[in-house]
This record gives C-alpha cells, structure tokens and sequence, in this order.
C-alpha cells in the first residue's frame, strides 16, 4: 500500500505546531502527514485520528506504531467530530487537519471500485459498514435524481443526456462493473480532445459525482466544520486540503462567514459584524509545484487554505 502525502512542508508550515499539542486529523489516510505531526508534538503531545476505511486504519496503526501511546485512533466518520472528540476525553484541540477525498489504494485496489481504468464491482464505499453502493446509485436512483447529482457532483454539462442512457440500458440489463460503466458513458459521450492533445475520460466526471454521493462527502464536510468552531481553541489552527472546487468553495465560503460574521438573520449566532471568529493564514490557496505534480500527479487538483481561530464565537 502507498500513498504519496501531498504538500507535506506546507501542512506542517500551517498546522505551526509546539510540543506538548493536541491535533485532530480529521482524514489520516496511511499516516503520512500525522507522522510528521507527531513528530512535532512529541511525547507529550497527542494526535487524535479519524479514519472511516479499516484498512487504511490499520496500515496506518501499524506504520505509526512506534508513536501508540500519543494517538488515539477513531473509526468513523469525520462528521462525528465533536462528540468522538469530548467522548475521548479532549475538551479543546490546537489544530485540526483535513486532507479530503480518497488515497491512492482507493484508486489502486480494484475491489474498492473506485477506478474505472481497472474494473471492479461498483461499489466506491470509503466504509464498507455503509449500505449505498454505487451501483445502487447507477441502477435504482431515478432519472432526475441521477441527472441532479451528474450535474451537482460532477458538474457535468451531459448529465441530462448520460442520465437518460443510463436508465435506457439499466432496463435491459444493469450495470455491475466499473469498466462496463466507464464504457458506456464514453459511447454516449466521446472523448473531447484538449488544445493542448490531452484528453480526459468522459467517466471521470461521473465517477467523481457518484463517489460524492455515495459517501456523502459535501454533508459529512459541512457537519465537521460547523463543529470545529467550538472544538478548536482560540489560536487554534485549520488547514484543509481540497481536491476539487465543490469542496473548496465549501471550505472557503464557510470560513468567510467567520471572517465577516454578520450581526442579524440566519448567523446571528456569531454576532458582531467585523470581529472575526477566523482569519485566514493563506490569502490565496496554495497549491503544489509543477515539480510535486510531476513526482505525483494525483497532487495536481490539490487547493490548500488555512485560518487562525481568533475569538470564541
Ligand atoms: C487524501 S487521504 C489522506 C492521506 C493522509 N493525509 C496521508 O498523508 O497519508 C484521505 C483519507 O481520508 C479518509 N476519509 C475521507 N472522508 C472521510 C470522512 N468523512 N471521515 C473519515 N475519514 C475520511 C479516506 O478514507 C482516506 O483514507
């Protein structure tokens, strides 16, 4: 198993932390960034770690074994934040991290169904204790509500014509497999040449969408965030790393609530327009070299941001 930690340096550039702290990684994939962490928190720091995918769980616990007695490890969701938090016995932390999205085994073990470049059953479960599959999705959603999500999560400009092909054939026979689906999709749309002679896959899109929906990534991202404003201390830092532009814009329209809270109506909550709750430690996004993307070109997508809590809401 191998996965290639992106923008290493910048994490821990933004995560600044001290020995003797506590960090959340919210997404802790095979390690790579918490081993770093750890290594600046030292003994008497502590990392708590989220991971929903057994196996990447245990590789990393077993990777990370050396660091046992300053980690707490929690199966589950991400969503469930702040109660798995103050349930291990943590009132407030002084950093959190996500790092989002899937690692590269997700991608490389076809059995996860993830690929379509390698066929494997549709599955695309980053829990396999979770019940929605892919090909539930593919084989049972109604037109409309495959048309919304192709739309919505793959932001595809086709979703009405691939959604409509879809249920056509799904009458005949359904659909099993990754590749047969990949397949498919491209007869109903051909790949599109760039300027530049690189083409895409026209599944790529649609695979992005169905995995959101499976997992229901958007509202398991919502929910942490919502939860970090009060687990996180003042002078507490976030840093997110996002690798396609709904979870960015998710991430950035979240804190820019916080920056400018707004004094009436729906976020009355955080009160006094211009006194921030956050501040943002990274003007613009920042995003890895050409050299990282060449070394690893799964980081091309990736979009760091990163803030300061700097008052209690
Ligand atoms: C990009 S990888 C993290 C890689 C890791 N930072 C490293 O350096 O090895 C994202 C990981 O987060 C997990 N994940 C994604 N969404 C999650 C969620 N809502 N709750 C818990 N884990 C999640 C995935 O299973 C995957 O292993």
């Amino acid at each position: 198993m191998q996965h290639i930690s992106v923008l290493k340096e910048d994490v821990q550039k933004y995560l600044d932390l001290k020995s003797g702290e506590v960090l959340v990684d919210t997404t802790l994939g095979l390690g790579g960034h918490s081993k770093d962490a750890l290594e600046k928190i030292g003994e008497k720091g502590r990392l708590i770690a989220f991971e929903q995918d057994e196996r990447n769980l245990e590789e990393a616990q077993r990777r990370l074994k050396a660091y046992e007695k300053q980690t707490v490890y929690i199966h589950d969701n991400f969503r469930h934040l702040k109660t798995r938090i103050t349930g291990s016995g943590f009132d407030q932390v002084d950093a959190i991290l996500f790092d989002l999205g899937l690692s590269s085994p997700h991608v490389d073990e076809e059995d996860r169904g993830f690929s379509f470049s390698k066929d494997g059953p549709l599955d695309m479960r980053f829990d396999p204790r979770a019940k929605l599959t892919a090909a539930e999705v593919i084989n049972e959603y109604r037109e409309e509500d495959l048309m919304k999500i192709f739309f919505e999560y793959g932001e595809e400009k086709m979703s009405r014509k691939i959604a409509g092909r879809i249920v056509e054939r799904r009458a005949d026979k359904l659909f099993s497999s990754t590749a047969e689906l990949a397949e498919y999709i491209e007869s109903v749309v051909p790949r599109k040449r760039s300027k530049k002679g690189s083409s895409s896959h026209p599944a790529t899109r649609i695979f992005q969408a169905l995995r959101i929906e499976v997992n229901d990534e958007l509202g398991a991202l919502s929910d942490a965030l919502e939860q970090i404003i009060n687990i996180l201390r003042v002078g507490g830092r976030v840093v997110a790393i996002s690798y396609h532009s709904l979870e960015d814009r998710m991430v950035k329209k979240f804190f820019k609530k916080l920056e400018r809270p707004v004094a009436t109506g729906e976020n009355a909550i955080y009160s006094n327009f211009d006194d921030p709750i956050f501040e943002s430690i990274t003007k613009k996004p920042v995003i890895p070299s050409e050299k990282e993307i060449e070394e690893n070109p799964r980081s091309r997508s990736a979009k760091l941001r990163a803030y300061i809590k700097v008052r209690e809401p």
